[in-house]
């Protein structure tokens, strides 16, 4: 049961991401032709039923993935709240998830003479749909406000996050001189809703989070850090392309391929901050905890350097629970070094941090070497990305230990707790980074397209983590894991970006440089937190 609720967990993270991610797109798609593309001197019909099939095709994933939203959590809340049919039919999130649905289904099949103004309708009615089932609606005295501020935050995300896919699309085939007018356009609308995000973010964050104490020692506190620093991120990427479109587009040939390739950045990034705003929502609010707030000290002695253990063994004497093979219980720090009066300790938090030590290991050593490959000095360190495959491997063979290959529990029953499902997908993810980055470091690969898998997937995973949650039972614990895997998502989502940014960009951007640079030393940084990591 406990394992089901966990997937269940898992899945609505998903799915709300899902939700969010594709009502974004399907009204910033909207709000782009309106106030953007139809104003301007350059509306291209083109553009325009182009970013309208676009839309359309966003508004019926909205729909699909409301349905399978609807279905999964009423099968849960009919199999474990025990309610009819009937009743479930009256809750709150059924009746939003029809009015959603329905406003998708609307917007999706609109024809095409319908004026574009009729759609911003049932495009209103998702976004509504959508606050309805946020926390703002379950607060008592604050509803009003809260409802008022989400609507607005959401909003604000459509047009800034979900209309710069529809400005790169534009800027494929438009001239300097028309590029030059939507990118000013969509910098306008793209201001004003980066200032309508922040001021209702931060309305938001005061009432629920309420004080200093709850950012840093609550998992909602910590999730919106993690928030706050990829906006920095945007804000900073942002910046630089407000620079370009002032400086003019059409002065240099290079300004407008760099503003694409700021612009292809800030969509991933938006896309991840969306992931974390989704898992946000399956917090508690962290004004609801009352106990369990993570203290500074705690903090500080977890993340206090300590030397890490490569060995998961355990002193047959130091306790009878520990001699179980599958015990989950702390052993003695003492026992980091085998002999022949120990056994491994397999589950439990020194399995755990023995896991996380040994991939750190190899992180630092891959960021090391891609420092020394970008300094030109050892040509042989190009190969990096083979540690990748032993990561991969590691993972797969190390992390579940109850599970296949090692433990009792087989091999499909295995995908069932979500925490090993997620293991499974990061290993195969990191066995895919492997093989293609070899290749292209080694310059087997020379198309970019297939160079671009390594950010893509670093991204990705980054973007993933931030829906990882962890169930140990403890509030606190939960805290401090979340500490520890928010910080490495955030600087994955870093790292891949300017990976991405080093392929993308010309060669003689200076930009390009220094981010060729960033992403090793962040994965030098990703080794050092998982060689640091605790779990006790
Ligand atoms: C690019 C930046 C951001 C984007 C794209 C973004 C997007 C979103 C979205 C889509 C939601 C709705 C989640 C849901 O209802 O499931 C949300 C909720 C929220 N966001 Fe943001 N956000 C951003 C930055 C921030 C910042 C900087 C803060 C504050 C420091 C913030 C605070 C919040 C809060 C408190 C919620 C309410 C979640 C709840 O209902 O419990 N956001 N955000």
């Amino acid at each position: 049961m406990l394992r089901f609720v966990q997937l269940y967990g898992l899945l609505s993270v998903l799915l709300r991401a899902a939700i969010l991610s594709s009502q974004s797109f399907a009204i910033g798609g909207l709000l782009f032709v309106t106030l953007v593309l139809e104003p301007s001197s350059c509306t291209l019909e083109v553009n325009k039923q182009k970013i309208l099939q676009w839309t359309k095709r966003w508004a019926l994933l909205v729909a699909i993935f409301q349905v399978t939203s609807l279905l999964v959590s009423g099968v849960v809340v009919m199999g474990l709240g025990d309610m009819k049919l009937s009743e479930v039919m009256g809750a709150n999130f059924v009746r939003a998830g029809i009015i959603a649905t329905t406003s998708a289904l609307i917007l999706a099949f609109a024809r095409s003479r319908w004026k574009q103004v009729y759609l911003l309708i049932p495009a209103v009615f998702i976004l509504v749909a959508s606050v309805l089932t946020s926390h703002a609606i379950s607060r008592l005295g604050t509803r009003f406000p809260l409802l008022v501020f989400t609507a607005a935050h959401q909003a604000a995300t459509a047009a800034w996050i979900g209309g710069l896919p529809y400005l790169l699309l534009c800027l494929k085939r438009a001239s300097p001189e028309a590029a030059q007018e939507l990118c000013s356009r969509f910098s306008k609308l793209a201001q004003i809703s980066v200032g309508a995000l922040i001021t209702a973010g931060a309305m938001l964050a005061i009432i629920y989070v309420g004080s200093w104490k709850a950012l840093y020692g609550t998992s909602y506190g910590v999730m919106l850090v993690a928030k706050t620093a990829l906006l920095g991120f945007l804000l900073i990427l942002g910046f630089l392309n407000l620079r370009l479109v002032g400086n003019g587009l059409a002065s240099c040939s290079w300004i407008l391929t760099r503003l694409k390739r700021l612009g292809e950045v800030e969509v991933a990034v938006g896309f991840s901050v969306i992931l974390a705003a989704a898992s946000l929502t399956s917090l508690p609010p962290a004004t609801d905890l009352a106990t369990g707030l993570v203290a500074r000290n705690e903090i500080a002695a977890r993340l206090a350097p300590r030397w890490p253990h490569f060995y998961g063994y355990v002193a047959l004497a130091s306790s009878p629970q520990n001699t179980a093979p599958f015990s989950s219980s702390a052993p003695s720090k003492s026992s980091a070094r085998p002999s022949s009066a120990m056994r491994p300790i397999l589950g439990g938090p020194i399995w755990s941090e023995y896991n996380h030590h040994w991939a750190g290991l190899i992180v630092l050593a891959m960021g090391l070497l891609a420092f020394l490959a970008r300094a030109g000095k050892m040509p042989w360190a190009q190969n990096w990305p083979l540690l990748l495959l032993a990561l991969g491997v590691f993972v797969i063979y190390r992390a579940d230990p109850e599970n296949w290959p090692m433990g009792p529990n087989g091999f499909w029953i295995s995908f069932m707790d979500p925490e090993v499902l997620l293991h499974r997908v990061f290993a195969i993810l990191i066995v895919a980074f492997g093989a293609f980055e070899r290749k292209v470091q080694t310059n087997v690969v020379l198309r970019q397209q297939e160079s671009l898998v390594f950010p893509a997937i670093v991204v990705l995973a980054g973007a993933l983590l931030l829906t990882h949650s962890h169930n140990l039972g403890n509030v606190k614990e939960e805290v401090l894991a979340e500490l520890s895997h928010t910080s490495l998502a955030v600087i994955a989502i870093f790292a891949g970006s300017c990976r991405w940014l080093e392929l993308r960009l010309p060669t003689e951007d200076r930009i390009r440089s220094v981010t060729a640079w960033l992403w090793p030393l962040c994965l030098l940084l990703i080794g050092m937190l998982l060689l640091n990591y605790r779990e006790s």
